[in-house]
């Protein structure tokens, strides 16, 4: 036994060990992708670099396969090595071809796992269903009556026929949760002690008292009028939101924990000097302060209203941020809450000590347009039928019968892997920039054969860890790689099928695959996709097996 230095730590280790099974005997994360325990290693990946320094030379090496030397000074957390390591993961997603999330995901303001969400419906999971929804969206009911829906411009089936009814089915949702003797209340973090005064109840303040109570701080609602809901009160005026809609989505609200002070106005009755000691911190979110009175407690302003740090939503008074329209008018209502939930982050993270920045997107690959024909690909299981309007007209929403129907037109764009991929999971954590080394990209294909395992060969990333599985159960047949340089890739040997080559270790194979690449047909969230025997054309529904 000897020791090394890694990270500035002692630690000892037996020779022949690796740097890679050092660093874990000291808890450290280094990323890995083709490591397989107790295999030689395939150093395909490189994403487990680290800065390796003996008798006076200095490189960056494969932890995997670098044995452990007496004297040697390893760096695993330096800028260089997670530059490196970034560098390594975006050469990997230069030819990905696969979307983590779906592009209605990405699109929509709040986040909102649609695709999750339609599952959810198609299957009657609907106290699952409005979780997904309540997850994201601080104002069910009225969003889904009265958002602009972004996501459905995005959604994939508007290029076959018409995009996925997506905000009726979301209002569908908050619609039957309303009917509950006690409607769904998402969880609260612990108490944190925090207090955070926000002025304007319209949709960006609801917005961001929502976000922050649902963090565990306590949240006062301050607004002028004889009711919160700020400019949602026309809407009902004009007929366009039902005021009990309005009501309840508020309620809920408040059954977290929001205690709001109406007919209260900051400026001219309290001082905003007078609230900031009052409170751990204010949001603004009125307009009406910055426009048309003037802007409170000598407050900068920029001609559309107050200034912010554009990444910290802070104003020029510490502790005092503001969000929605009290910024800048901001015409959409899904954008006004997306801004008071994104200034509700910047306050949370202000409490901790963090820098009060804007939390990341959440990294996705994108596979981008599809190509002629692509489409069929994700038409195999989904209804064909056209989007479906409420039978009883726009003013009653989806019947219990109408919504799995609709939902099941959805073509489930996200990746079966996402949130259990590790190139997604070290691709966030590195913010790697799937396009830094785009090159043309594949094309998109499906191995849609019999047997429970799906295979899509652009997701693959040719680690070979399926391949080394086969070859230790002694497969029959197993995997290998099929062809050369830049067109290898891995498949069962002489033209046989994926299922013929893995009869014994399919589920290891799929469990030890770093990607979306090998996948069971139904993995979906844990949610069985039901078969709608649907598939149109020479293409058979991956549920139903061989012909
Ligand atoms: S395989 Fe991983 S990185 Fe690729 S699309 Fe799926 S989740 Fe994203
Ligand atoms: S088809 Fe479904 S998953 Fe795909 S973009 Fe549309 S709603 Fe989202
Ligand atoms: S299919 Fe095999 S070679 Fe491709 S990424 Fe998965 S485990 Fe690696
Ligand atoms: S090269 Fe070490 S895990 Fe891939």
């Amino acid at each position: 036994m000897f020791t090394i230095t890694l990270d500035g730590q002692g630690v000892e280790v037996a020779p022949g060990q690796t740097v890679l099974e050092a660093a874990r005997k000291l808890g450290l994360d280094i990323p890995t992708l083709c490591y397989l325990e107790k295999c030689t290693p395939m150093t395909s990946c490189l994403v487990c670099l680290v800065r390796v320094s003996l008798d006076g030379q200095s490189r960056l090496l494969p932890s995997c396969a670098t044995p452990v030397a007496p004297g040697m000074v390893i760096e695993s957390e330096t800028a260089e090595v997670h530059d490196a390591r970034r560098t390594a993961l975006e050469m990997l997603l230069s030819d990905h071809v696969g979307d983590c999330l779906s592009p209605c995901h990405r699109i929509c303001p709040l986040r909102m796992n649609i695709p999750v969400m339609i599952r959810q419906i198609e299957t009657g999971q609907l106290a699952g269903a409005i979780a997904t929804v309540r997850g994201a969206l601080p104002l069910p009911g009225v969003l889904g009556r009265l958002c602009h829906a972004p996501c459905e411009n995005g959604c994939r089936r508007g290029t076959l026929d018409q995009p996925a009814a997506i905000r009726e089915m979301e209002r569908y949702v908050a619609d039957h949760d309303r009917k509950q003797p006690q409607p769904y209340l998402p969880p609260r973090e612990a108490a944190t002690g925090k207090s955070v005064l926000i002025v304007g109840a319209g949709p960006a303040g609801l917005a961001a008292a929502d976000f922050l109570l649902r963090a565990g701080h306590g949240c006062t609602v301050a607004d002028r009028h004889d009711e919160a809901g700020g400019s949602l009160r026309q809407e009902v005026t004009a007929g366009n939101l039902p005021p009990e809609v309005l009501a309840s989505d508020i309620e809920q609200i408040r059954r977290l924990g929001a205690q709001f002070m109406l007919r209260f106005e900051v400026g001219r009755d309290h001082p905003l000097e007078s609230l900031v000691g009052a409170y751990d911190a204010v949001l603004l979110t009125t307009g009406e302060l910055a426009r048309c009175k003037g802007a409170p407690g000598g407050l900068a302003v920029t001609p559309t209203g107050l200034k912010v740090d554009p990444v910290t939503s802070q104003t020029c008074l510490p502790g005092v941020f503001a969000a929605g329209s009290a910024v800048r008018p901001v015409k959409q209502l899904v954008r006004a809450m997306s801004d008071g939930v994104a200034a509700a982050a910047c306050v949370h993270r202000f409490f901790f000590g963090a820098k009060g920045s804007r939390a990341g997107k959440p990294f996705s690959s994108v596979m981008g347009r599809l190509q002629e024909g692509e489409v069929n690909l994700f038409m195999v299981g989904p209804s064909p039928a056209g989007r479906l309007s409420p039978s009883g007209g726009p003013q009653a929403g989806y019947s219990d019968k109408e919504a799995p129907l609709e939902a099941a037109r959805c073509l489930h764009c996200d990746c079966r892997a996402a949130g259990n991929c590790q190139l997604q999971r070290y691709s966030q954590i590195y913010g790697a920039d799937p396009g830094r080394f785009r090159v043309q990209r594949r094309r998109f294909e499906q191995h849609l054969q019999p047997g429970d395992v799906i295979f899509e060969p652009g997701k693959c990333i040719v680690c070979g860890v399926c391949v080394h599985l086969t070859q230790r159960a002694s497969e029959p047949l197993g995997l290998t790689f099929i062809g050369r340089g830049f067109d290898v890739r891995v498949g069962a040997p002489l033209n046989h099928t994926l299922s013929e080559g893995l009869q014994k270790v399919a589920a290891e194979c799929v469990e030890a695959c770093p990607t979306g690449a090998l996948a069971f047909k139904t993995a979906r969230t844990g949610l069985n996709l039901p078969c709608h025997g649907l598939a149109a054309g020479p293409l058979k529904c991956p549920g139903c097996g061989p012909d």
